[in-house]
């Protein structure tokens, strides 16, 4: 118990001293104090020393309000909490709401009713759920406004092709989770994971389930650029730790998608010659762009590598969605193709040892690896599991650096093929 009293109180003094330090740099700057409400600035950057300190809020903040809201509430209100949260962002995308609710002032309910056809009484019950959640709120009764974070809403499209991946994929992953294990209880086969025990009908993953709804596949790809922009997946760190001894030759871009990558890794570097691959709805989508020395090729990375003798070999935050096996498959398919000294990058999300990690990154590193799981049958590995996951596809695969860009969730892992 004793321990308890001071754990709280220790976590108190670092949320009320970090929030100090935060307030006075805003208000250095000229910033309001911090908040939520229609006109707070949306997009403030902090320098290193202050974002650590905002991160020392949301750690500690998160796990004060567990401490104080104590076990029986904390396994009933989650449940509760998701539904809500997540039912009423997908009725704000699906709607359009954000961007019918005007930037200044208010709506009445009646007339925002008419512009989306739901009964003005259900409006504004689905509304009020989500206010709790910082979505909206009344500032006049029957009205409905703007907080900034449904102006973010209204910003940025991106944000309904992840409310969109919510509903298609990820919810219907975690909820056939227990059916998937049941059926598979080792969970290796991409064929059989929640998602494709829900929504699947035979296909042999997420990915050819894709190939046969281009729609969701459209969506994907976009919530894929909406995680992009966070700036911890920027393809800047890709790029700034690109090995220099690779400046010039070819490259070949595994699971490329439209080329966002390629053609920043070609902008920095016009020597490289850089092919994309990904399955054929992916590359149909690409643009080529004049005076890039980027081309685009249909291929299935479990397929013989039909370019040979590149210098390099990348693979950018791919393997990830694969069990151990279909990893050393795609490995392994590069074989025939492969000079000596050829050199495999891989660019993907290493899993940190246990319990080192702040809590509010702990919880997203695992938010992934449960989704890994949920959608592939797949899991976030750590160092060592990379590596043998690497060398077991093949000995003469050796890997040969590790690199940890700072600020950036994904890592350089550089392989060169040695027979
Ligand atoms: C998470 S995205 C990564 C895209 C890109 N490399 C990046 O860094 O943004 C995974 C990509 O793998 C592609 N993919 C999935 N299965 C594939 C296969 N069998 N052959 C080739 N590409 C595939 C998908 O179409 C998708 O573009």
């Amino acid at each position: 118990m004793a321990s308890n009293t001071s754990r709280s109180a220790h976590l108190a003094k670092i949320i009320t001293d970090n929030t100090a330090e935060i307030e006075a740099y805003r208000q250095e700057q000229g910033l309001p104090p911090l908040g939520l409400g229609p006109d707070e600035p949306l997009d403030v950057k902090y320098p290193p020393k202050v974002e650590r300190c905002r991160r020392a809020v949301i750690d500690a903040s998160m796990e004060l309000g567990d401490l104080a809201t104590g076990p029986v509430e904390l396994r009933l209100i989650p449940g509760w909490a998701s539904m809500t949260t997540f039912g009423v962002s997908q009725f704000i995308c699906d709607f359009d709401i954000a961007r019918r609710v005007p930037l200044t002032g208010d709506i009445s309910y009646d007339d925002l009713s008419k512009f989306v056809n739901v009964a003005a009484s259900v409006l504004h019950q689905v509304l009020r759920a989500g206010m709790p959640y910082h979505m909206f709120y009344e500032p006049r009764p029957g009205h409905v406004a703007h907080t900034a974070t449904t102006k973010v809403m209204a910003r940025d499209p991106l944000i309904s092709d992840w409310s969109a991946l919510c509903t298609d994929l990820m919810l219907p992953a975690g909820a056939g989770l227990s059916k998937a294990l049941r059926e598979e209880p080792t969970a290796s086969d991409p064929a059989k994971s929640g998602f494709m025990v829900a929504k699947g009908d035979g296909e042999p993953g997420m990915y050819m389930y894709f190939e046969k709804h281009p729609e969701k596949a459209r969506h994907f790809a976009r919530a894929m650029e909406a995680v992009r922009k966070d700036e911890a997946y920027a393809t800047r760190h890709f790029i700034d730790s690109w090995p220099n001894d690779l400046q010039r030759g070819k490259v070949v871009d595994l699971g490329g998608s439209a080329g966002t990558v390629a053609f920043a890794l070609a902008d920095k570097f016009p020597e490289l010659e850089i092919v994309v691959q990904d399955l054929p709805a992916a590359v149909e989508g690409a643009q080529v762009r004049e005076g890039k020395n980027v081309s685009f090729m249909p291929h299935d990375f479990f397929s013989e590598q039909p370019v040979k003798d590149a210098d390099v070999y990348m693979f950018r935050w791919i393997l990830l969605d694969w069990p151990d096996f279909h990893a050393q498959r795609m490995l392994r398919a590069l074989i025939p193709a492969l000079k000596p000294g050829a050199k495999v990058i891989i660019f993907d999300q290493i899993m940190p040892p246990a319990s080192t990690s702040p809590l509010s990154v702990e919880r997203y590193q695992l938010h992934i690896d449960f989704a890994l799981l949920a959608l592939f049958n797949s899991k976030l590995r750590d160092v060592d599991e990379w590596k043998e996951v690497i060398t077991q596809s093949d000995q003469r695969f050796k890997v040969t650096d590790v690199r940890y860009p700072e600020n950036s969730r994904l890592s350089l892992i550089e392989i060169v093929w040695q027979p």
